[in-house]
């Protein structure tokens, strides 16, 4: 079976299964869309009547509340179950919403330059080829597009066990190729699914050289003292689990500026 095959059919039973990426917005959550969607500030004040593309992001959550704020979503994702989700969240709140089935290093279905904003949450370890889905969204982001997506961290997917005295074991060599071998320690792994791990050169580099500038960067906390052992907010005291960055598309490259100095 192919990464597709198999990650279709592992988020397929995910999402039937009521998994917690699967959980569409709140009325409360869409009575505030864009303070929901980002608590940072990366969004303009209005996303009204600009295109959004929701990049593997089924599940009724972000489509629902970029369609609440008044935005042209499209979703594209690639398990027909997420989908779903999210076509009876906009039926159910009369709002409109375009669904397409295709894997996210595979966007011919969507135009080039159409898109003023790219969202996508963690999934970029479900494709072997991360610079296959840069420059995808390269392709359909306007330019002066934002692209604001989230990854696994590699040092989070590198990590197989806990020990008995509580330490993580970082198990899988850095430049592993390949699908990503079962763990015991699943906390940040989701079932039956086909992970790849992703370098920081290749997560943030690869950003640049697709021709986007990185705006900012961050990482979320799952950290909680308080969480006991075999907690995933356990792992995330010692481990960051996600990076979340802020690009933005640039334009054609400046012209080289003409010099006005004249040597006689
Ligand atoms: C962690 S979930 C994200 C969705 C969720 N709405 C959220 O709140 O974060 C990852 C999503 O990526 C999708 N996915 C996995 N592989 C994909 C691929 N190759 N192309 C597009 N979507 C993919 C899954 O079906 C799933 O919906």
């Amino acid at each position: 079976m192919s990464y597709r095959e198999k990650n279709r059919a592992a988020w397929n039973r995910l999402a039937d299964g009521g998994s917690r990426f699967a959980r569409a917005a709140t009325d409360q959550e869409c009575a505030n869309p864009l303070g929901t969607l980002d608590s940072r500030g990366w969004l303009p004040d209005s996303v009204r009547g600009l295109n959004v593309l929701c990049l593997a992001s089924g599940g009724g959550w972000q489509s629902i509340l970029y369609a609440s704020a008044g935005a042209n979503v499209t979703v594209v994702d690639l398990s027909p179950s997420m989908l779903r989700l999210d076509e009876r969240e906009a039926s159910r709140r009369r709002l409109t919403v375009r669904l397409v089935e295709t894997s996210m290093d595979d966007l011919s279905a969507v135009e080039s330059a159409s898109q003023d904003i790219v969202h996508q949450p963690v999934s970029t370890c479900y494709v072997p080829d991360l610079a296959a889905v840069y420059r995808e969204v390269a392709r359909v982001l306007r330019p002066g597009g934002l692209y604001i997506s989230q990854h696994k961290t590699p040092t989070s997917l590198q990590i197989t066990r806990r020990t008995r005295d509580n330490h993580y074991v970082v198990g899988v060599e850095y430049y592993h190729q390949g699908p990503l071998p079962a763990v015991d320690d699943t906390s940040y792994r989701e079932d039956n699914a086909t992970e790849h791990l992703h370098r920081w050169e290749q997560l943030v580099g690869g950003l640049c050289q697709t021709g986007f500038v990185i705006e900012d960067l961050v990482e979320p906390s799952r950290a909680d003292r308080t969480a006991p052992v075999g907690d995933f907010r356990h792992r995330g005291r010692f481990v960051a689990p996600y990076v979340r960055i802020k690009a933005r598309r640039q334009g054609d490259q400046p012209k080289q500026r003409q010099s006005i100095w004249t040597p006689d």
